[in-house]
């Protein structure tokens, strides 16, 4: 039969398979935060559109070619969050989070919206984590962020990462920049793709982060920023630099690393994960980088507020997951840690089996069970698969004369329990 209904394109189910693995990221990520101060926000998932154009920058593809973007009923111009960053200094300035200590530091997750040609570690819905610490110019914050970008990838057994960082300067340096560099492609215009033909007009610096084949040759040899940094901005660097050697993290310098975002400036970075198994996508293409971030000093002003330096980064959890189902780390899940499996036999038993599960939820004693099977031989499969150590028989006879059986799994004994002492026994079991 012809399926009616399916997915749109780009946009995918997280079946119960793969709630392990995001559970498992999530965890990670927000023990890190935690352990840093970082405190969760939530932002609406649509904002006005003018906060990601004004934001992110027009000349961007995100922007000019990626938002979902549609008037509402009253008629006002509304886009799905295609990042974090834009609405997270859109909610500090509309809560007057200056008057605060700073920094402010918070972290998220959560799904975002970007209209791209689905590959490889490309897709319409996707989800996020991020970090942003708003409110400091100190390159130590650039370390931090760096730092713990880098741990959630650790924590997560990533290992081969590279983490690529750049200085592409602030307001002061970059439009000169931007001139030399326009006028370097210029002269090799008709070498461009056309979308860098029209980026040559708008915005040199989006032409380094083209990835047409025909680009990255005349990138290759294009002038670098690094070079014409401002004092200032050659300071920050330096400083960036000397973090990251003090923390020993394994870093290269990339001069050509722009970011897909205009609200940029000075410190830009990305991690990737080098070498095998990298190849997670069909066809043998790379799911491309797992975390990205930078400074973003300017980006406050652009939305209306005051001054605010801040930095932060994201990170793409299904590339993520791409990666470590690759490496075949298995997760099966225990339900919430289960040390004891309740296995039944025949209706009553199945039927008081029921009751007997719900006391050991109101004492907080996580049980797992498997009620859909009958036959004790595949209950007993189940919670050896599950490595559960005790497991409880509720059988006919058991039911009729109200005791269970307690099996222990470890070293085949058995023993009966009256089933009113059995919450209270299994609760001093799995204590010891
Ligand atoms: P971004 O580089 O656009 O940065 O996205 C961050 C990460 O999200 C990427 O490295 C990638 O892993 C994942 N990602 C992006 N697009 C997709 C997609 N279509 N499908 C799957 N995964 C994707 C930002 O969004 C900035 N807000 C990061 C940041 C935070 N900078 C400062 N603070």
């Amino acid at each position: 039969m012809k399926i009616k209904f399916q997915n749109l394109t780009g946009m995918h189910d997280i079946l119960p398979e793969d709630q392990v693995y995001f559970q498992k990221v999530q965890k990670s990520v927000e023990n890190i935060a935690n352990y840093y101060s970082f405190q969760k926000i939530e932002t609406p998932i649509l904002e006005q559109a003018e906060v990601f154009s004004k934001a992110v920058g027009t000349s961007t593809d995100i922007v000019g070619k990626e938002m979902y973007t549609f008037r509402t009923k009253g008629g006002d111009l509304v886009s799905l969050r295609p990042e974090g960053t834009a609405s997270i200094m859109r909610s500090y300035i509309e809560h007057g989070m200056h008057n605060l200590p700073q920094p402010v530091k918070f972290w998220y997750i959560g799904p975002f919206f970007r209209y791209e040609r689905p590959q490889a570690g490309r897709f319409r819905q996707f989800h996020q984590f991020g970090f942003e610490a708003l409110g400091e110019k100190n390159p130590s914050i650039d370390g931090q962020i760096i730092q713990m970008s880098y741990d959630v990838l650790k924590e997560l057994g990533f290992k081969n990462l590279t983490i690529e960082v750049n200085s592409i300067g602030d307001s002061e340096c970059r439009p000169y920049f931007k001139k030399i560099l326009a006028g370097y492609f210029k002269s090799r215009r008709s070498s461009l793709c056309s979308d860098c033909q029209r980026r040559l007009k708008e915005n040199p610096l989006r032409i380094l982060d083209c990835k047409e084949e025909k680009c990255q040759t005349v990138k290759a040899s294009a002038p670098q920023i690094i070079d014409h940094l401002c004092k200032d901005c050659h300071a920050h660097f330096k400083q960036v630099l000397e973090f990251l050697d003090e923390l020993e993290l394994p870093y290269t310098l990339n001069p050509y690393l722009v970011r897909g975002l205009d609200y940029y400036t000075k410190t830009v970075f990305e991690i990737v994960e080098k070498g095998l198994p990298a190849q997670a996508g069909e066809d043998g293409a790379t799911v491309g980088t797992l975390i990205g971030g930078g400074r973003y000093d300017n980006l406050a002003k652009l939305l209306g507020g005051r001054d605010t330096p801040s930095c932060g980064s994201a990170g793409g959890i299904e590339r993520m997951i791409a990666l470590m189902k690759a490496r075949d780390t298995k997760l099966t899940k225990k339900p919430d840690g289960a040390k004891i499996f309740l296995a039944q036999l025949g209706q009553m038993a199945k039927r008081k089996s029921f009751k007997l599960f719900e006391e050991f939820r109101e004492a907080k004693i996580p049980v797992a069970e498997s009620f859909s099977k009958d036959s004790l031989k595949s209950q007993l499969r189940a919670a050896d698969k599950l490595g559960i150590k005790y497991v409880l028989i509720f059988g006919q006879k058991e039911a009729l004369e109200n005791f269970v059986t307690l099996k222990d799994m470890e070293t085949g004994a058995q023993k009966e329990i009256k089933l009113d002492k059995v919450v209270k026994e299994m609760q001093a079991k799995i204590k010891k």
